[in-house]
């Protein structure tokens, strides 16, 4: 067996001494998105740090931890902080906890994130799901051996978001009386944010939103079959008039704004999965 099997068998085989039930629904929650589990009813907690061959989040407003429980009726695990490549971590690094849910038995995926607008109809706090993805300005996470156990060679990615869930999303939002944007978001390794011309490129480029995670977990996601569901707070803007700085501070405001909203959504959206 490859490494990566061993490791995540190892890993898998910890989590089942800690956690007897199967979740089917993962959760990962962006940057300022932790409050979905306050929905939850909470049966089980793991730090990352005590977890075999996880790695460890650095990033402020991060918690770094696994939480399983209940939400809308479902069995949830949900990766409270996630890991970032600008962290030093490498692809396949970052997408681990990934393919540790799909061992789980997790079958469809929740992200969420904190991105910059660029489409000129999206203001700071607004929601977008994401309909499509580019991911050729980050590391592919597949590249290397594959691992044949989970996954083929070349894996589609015609549908790397599932169509069946936006639908549902949307209908979700527009009972709830939210206004949901769709669209194109592009990954991009940071840590900085973009300049103007970054900003102004990436948007001719077909792409509505920018941010630093999502798209190497949908890969991994993808190569594994799971189903995959992501949305975008908007924190901040990136093509505007004005002076245009951005800083960390001000995304994880924005992105504890807009929370409540994102929250309603998903909770609702487990319900039908
Ligand atoms: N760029 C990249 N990543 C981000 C941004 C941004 O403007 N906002 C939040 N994450």
């Amino acid at each position: 067996m490859s490494d990566l099997m061993n490791s995540l068998g190892e890993t898998v085989q910890f989590i089942q001494s800690r956690y007897a039930n199967t979740p089917t629904v993962g959760i990962v929650l962006g940057s300022g998105l932790g409050n979905l589990v306050a929905e939850m009813k909470v049966e089980q907690e793991i730090p990352y740090t005590e977890i075999p061959h996880f790695p460890v989040s650095t990033v402020k407003g991060h918690s770094g931890k696994l939480i399983f429980g209940e939400l809308a009726g479902k069995k949830v695990l949900v990766m409270a902080g996630r890991f970032h490549y600008y962290e030093g971590y490498s692809a396949s690094e970052v997408t681990y906890p990934v393919r540790v849910m799909k061992m789980l038995g997790v079958g469809t995926l929740l992200i969420s994130n904190a991105a910059g607008g660029m489409n000129p109809d999206f203001e700071v706090g607004d929601l977008m799901v994401i309909q499509d993805q580019i991911s050729l300005f980050t590391v592919n996470p597949l590249i290397g051996k594959n691992a044949d156990e989970l996954g083929p060679r070349f894996p589609d990615m015609s549908e790397p978001f599932n169509k069946g869930l936006i639908s549902k999303a949307r209908t979700i939002a527009k009972e709830l009386g939210i206004n949901l944007h769709k669209g194109v978001y592009v990954g991009v390794t940071g840590p900085t944010f973009e300049s103007r011309a970054e900003y102004k490129m990436l948007h001719i480029l077909g792409a509505d939103a920018v941010g630093m995670s999502t798209v190497q977990e949908v890969i991994v996601a993808r190569h594994m079959g799971v189903n995959v569901f992501a949305i975008s707070v908007i924190t901040d803007l990136g093509i505007r008039e004005e002076e245009n700085t951005i800083t960390h501070e001000e995304v994880l405001q924005a992105a504890r704004e807009a929370e409540p909203k994102l929250t309603a959504i998903l909770k609702q959206l487990v319900q039908v999965i």
